[in-house]
């Protein structure tokens, strides 16, 4: 059996001015899997969103989205899939249910009315459904946004950072819509700034970093890159540098000391690393013991060794969400 991709690209590069926004961009999502694209602000997630969905045309590189190229059949790529922005798309002085109408009449959708009344329900808009899009809460505006991308069943649907600043239960219905979407056989990619989003939803995590895929794998397998968090709490506070030697020495990487809580804790390299050989080491050191652990590592820990953590690329960045003012959403490939 072999894999098709949703979303397949080699090599996308973007400049912006002096910024190399993307780098060489290679980007592999299976047909009908959720593809989490995370990384530090600056990285370069937005733009691979809207060179992928052909609002920008890359310098250099080639993709193809649901089966089409990127370049020379964006207008077929534009029919396939469906995007939700960082900036909302839909018109603040209609309402929910006259914005979901008209894109479906927009993009020719049969029973407009049904398919919007349909998503309305689906997303918990009922109640705002008649009034005005621009008096709508944060996360009633991005249900929204996101029922709109979904008028034409799209066949990928890419989603820029679909939960930052809602709520619980507004990021868990964000996140119970991409569940359900993927059951129907949708290949989702979206972009996240939250370790335990990608973890819950991802099937596969790519990890950007200065505008190229640092790593990619299943929330599993980047785990198992960085191996176990090996942790010991101290008796007193002499033995907490010789516990962080004896961490030090085992784990291959430099221990973080929590002074307060008499902690020495570090990210281990060597998967070999059981508790009991940790316990005898710490024990054969002289430390006096209060608890010791090793923990499976989060996608933080993964996180911050695989791309150093810092944010904004250190290409003089500061632009941080969405890129704003500028004009080159205009630019679009014809
Ligand atoms: N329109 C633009 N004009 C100039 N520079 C831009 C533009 N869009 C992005 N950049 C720069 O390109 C780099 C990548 O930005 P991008 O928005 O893709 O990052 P991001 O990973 O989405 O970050 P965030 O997590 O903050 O949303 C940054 O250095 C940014 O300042
Ligand atoms: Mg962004």
């Amino acid at each position: 059996m072999t894999t098709t991709y949703a979303v397949l690209s080699e090599g996308l590069e973007k400049r912006f001015g002096a910024v190399r926004a993307l780098r060489g961009l290679d980007l592999a999502v299976a047909e009908g899997t959720v593809c989490g694209l995370l990384g530090p602000n600056g990285a370069g997630k937005t733009t691979a969103v809207r060179l992928l969905t052909t609002l920008l045309r890359p310098d250099a590189g080639s993709a193809r989205v649901a089966g089409h190229d990127l370049v020379r059949e964006a207008a077929a790529v534009r029919r396939r899939i469906g995007v939700t922005g960082q900036d909302a798309s839909v018109d603040g002085d209609l309402t929910g249910r006259q914005n979901l109408r008209l894109f479906a009449r927009l993009h020719r959708v049969r029973r407009a009315a049904a398919r919007a009344d349909e998503l309305l329900d689906r997303f918990g808009l009922a109640e705002a459904a008649d009034r005005p899009a621009a008096t709508l809460s944060g996360g009633q505006r991005r249900r929204l946004d996101l029922a709109a991308s979904l008028v034409r069943r799209p066949e990928v649907l890419f989603l820029d950072e679909p939960t930052t600043g809602l709520d619980p239960a507004s990021r868990n219905r964000i996140w119970d819509a991409v569940r359900a979407l993927k059951a129907e056989g949708t290949t989702v990619l979206l972009t996240t700034q939250y370790l335990e989003e990608a973890d819950r939803l991802a099937d596969d995590i790519a990890l950007v970093d200065r505008g190229r895929v640092a790593h990619t794998g299943s929330p599993a397998e980047l785990k198992a890159l960085v191996g176990a968090y090996a942790e010991a709490v101290v008796a007193d506070a002499d033995a907490l540098v010789r516990a962080a030697a004896v961490l030090d020495r085992l784990t291959g990487s430099e221990p973080v000391l929590d002074h307060e809580r008499r902690t020495a804790g570090a990210v281990s390299t060597d998967p070999t690393l059981t508790l009991p050989r940790l316990v005898r080491e710490l024990d054969a050191a002289g430390v006096p013991l209060v608890d010791a652990g090793l923990r499976p590592p989060s996608l933080d820990d993964v996180f911050l060794r695989l791309t150093g953590g810092d944010g904004d690329g250190g290409e003089g960045s500061d632009e941080g969400n969405g890129g704003g003012g500028s004009d080159d959403s205009k630019e679009l490939v014809a």
